[in-house]
């Protein structure tokens, strides 16, 4: 199959020095493998090297609190990920011996993991022949293959799983081609069609002149790269409007932990309030309505903009300077916010807690000098 061939010797020439690149161990492969769903590499870059420092290995981790484990995790969103890789490794030690399992159908029984990443640990970790299927390695098949449907439908991505899976048992079947850090060809093919998806064949402005599968390119063939893969249904955004308060009282702020099952389960949080998107209206009112506390010193902080899947948050941030009397109004408001536990914090407690991005940014700008 000339895919392979060629994609092989590219790779490795080209291949980004990347840190999850210099390790066979199939446990830093899955960290990073999760940390990159949703996520750049440049982002993950700095999260991986520490978490790989705190938790180096499944036993290190599956000893964790989860409050440490989403501290470490801070900033990278969809927390699902961190909760699921905790549990994973619980069930590794409990299960396995502490050792990552080699058989897919175990691979694929851990919390968190589906088939791209069973796949992606099974190849990247144990250089067997099994695929993956991304958005960058679904462009890139679409493109070769000049499959025009929506690549979201079941027969397109029943399609694109088989081409996955002969390209990666075509480079299996080919002499080993590997530089010295790669672990194989089926590591390195399925890299490869990743890479190549990340940097020449990337959405808007694909680099055919570079590319080593530029005369097999269906699309490039019919000229027509831009039109494949066809551009999926726009969903529309979804615009919200919050009010977090900074409430703080003889020197303390009060924060709480959101409870599971939702989004941004077992996070710490400000005190927030939904209004109508885009109206703005008064934050003395949008407090005293909330916390039923009159004449409390509200003034403005920051303001921070935020996304969840297709929910577009706008956060406005608000510092209230409460007495102590006001306090146990705050306290008795709280339980309405989804909390499963709250606390009157000083900087050091709340240092330690994981806080949802925006709230970290607005605390982090209030504590910072010049907020104070
Ligand atoms: N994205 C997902 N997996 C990756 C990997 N192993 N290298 C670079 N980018 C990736």
């Amino acid at each position: 199959m000339k895919a392979a061939r060629a994609l092989l010797p590219w790779f490795r020439d080209v291949a980004r020095d990347l840190p999850w690149r210099r390790t066979l161990d199939p446990y830093a492969i899955w960290v990073s493998e999760i940390m990159l769903q949703q996520t750049q590499v440049k982002t993950v870059i700095p999260y991986y090297e520490r978490w790989m420092s705190r938790f180096p290995t499944a036993a290190t981790l599956a000893g964790a609190h989860v409050d440490e484990v989403l501290k470490c995790w801070e900033g990278l969103g969809y927390y699902s990920r961190a909760r699921n890789l905790l549990a994973a490794a619980q069930e590794i030690t409990a299960r396995h011996g502490g050792l990552f399992p080699r058989d897919m159908d175990q691979i694929l029984d851990l919390p968190g993991i589906g088939r791209y990443t069973a796949g992606a640990i099974s190849s990247i970790g144990f250089n067997e022949p099994r695929p993956i299927l991304d958005g960058n390695v679904a462009r890139v098949l679409a493109r070769v293959h000049a499959i025009g449907a929506d690549l979201k439908s079941r027969e397109a991505q029943a399609l694109l799983w088989r081409e996955a899976q002969k390209w990666v048992s075509a480079a299996s079947a080919l002499p080993p081609q590997h530089s010295r850090e790669l672990s194989g060809n089926c590591s390195a093919l399925n890299q490869a069609i990743m890479e190549l998806g990340a940097t020449l064949c990337g959405p808007k402005d694909p680099q055919c002149a570079e590319c080593p599968l530029t005369t097999l390119c269906r699309a490039r063939q019919l000229d027509a790269q831009l039109q494949y893969p066809r551009p999926p249904k726009r969903v529309s955004a979804i615009h919200r409007s919050v009010y977090a308060f900074v409430v703080e009282s003889g020197a303390r702020v009060w924060i709480g932990q959101r409870q599971g099952g939702g989004a941004n389960a077992g996070l710490w949080e400000l005190p927030t309030v939904e209004v109508a998107p885009g109206s703005r209206p008064s934050a003395e009112e949008v407090f005293r309505q909330w916390s039923r506390v009159e004449n409390a010193r509200v003034r403005p902080l920051t303001r921070v903009k935020h996304s969840i899947t297709r929910h577009r948050f706008e956060t406005s941030a608000f510092h209230v300077r409460l007495s102590p009397n006001a306090r146990r109004r705050i306290e008795s408001r709280s339980p309405g916010l989804g909390w499963e536990k709250a606390l009157w914090t000083d900087r050091e407690q709340r240092a330690g807690r994981p806080f949802s991005a925006a709230h970290a940014r607005i605390i982090a700008f209030w504590e910072a000098p010049a907020g104070a």
